[in-house]
């Protein structure tokens, strides 16, 4: 029971943190499925956000990165959790499984008025600048810039968290591979923002994490 109590503190808190209700309740699904399995989601949203207010974008554009960082892989609520939760490999087969979610996402969102132009992040966001990313294999700055945001969040936070097959990779490692994918991976210039960002809290962050820095 005790674990049932934290976990309806745990959504509490969550809550007076959503100022957006629909946002909320979908990321406090994502948290119930345990599909929020890295930093704190917030956490993760609000560096999108930061990189974004250095890129100069408009209070809108900044509101559709931060509910895209919160709910991007909202859609793997559609697939199968053995595939999401396996301890090494996939298969080709069960890839394909998992690369759906972008999809899944941006059909779950875009049909919500205020959520519309964030499900298009939602739907790209795991594009790569060199094209070789999916769904659609967009290229540079075809990909909506605050997908190309939320990719380099999202995978620093991959990288940094523990898996049930691998460790985390600390800071710095994390950090040290984002620089490495930047142009090829990711938006160089987003990278370069971003690490600018991260490097100056590494003790924060190392903190947030089981593996140091
Ligand atoms: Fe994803």
């Amino acid at each position: 029971m005790r674990g049932g109590r934290m976990q309806v503190k745990r959504l509490e808190q969550r809550l007076a943190e959503c100022e957006n209700a629909v946002v909320c309740s979908l990321s406090m699904l994502l948290d119930l499925k345990d599909l929020n399995t890295g930093l704190h989601a917030t956490r993760l949203a609000e560096w999108a956000v930061r990189v974004g207010e250095l890129l100069d974008l408009s209070p809108r554009e900044l509101r559709d990165i931060e509910n895209a960082s919160l709910l991007h892989d909202i859609g793997k609520i559609g697939v199968a959790e053995e595939i999401l939760k396996k301890p090494g490999r996939l298969t080709r087969e069960e890839y394909e499984a998992v690369k759906k979610h972008a999809e899944f996402g941006w059909a779950i969102l875009r049909k919500i008025p205020s959520l519309e132009d964030a499900s298009l992040l939602v739907l790209h966001h795991h594009e790569r600048v060199d094209g070789r990313g999916y769904p659609s294999g967009l290229v540079g700055e075809q990909i909506p810039l605050g997908a190309r945001i939320v990719a380099v969040v999202d995978a620093f936070d991959a990288m940094l968290s523990s898996r049930s097959y691998r460790d985390g990779l600390g800071v710095t490692e994390s950090l040290r591979r984002l620089e490495e994918s930047a142009g090829t991976q990711f938006d160089a210039r987003i990278v370069k923002l971003f690490v600018r960002l991260a490097r100056g809290e590494v003790e924060e962050i190392s903190s947030l994490t089981q593996s140091a820095a």
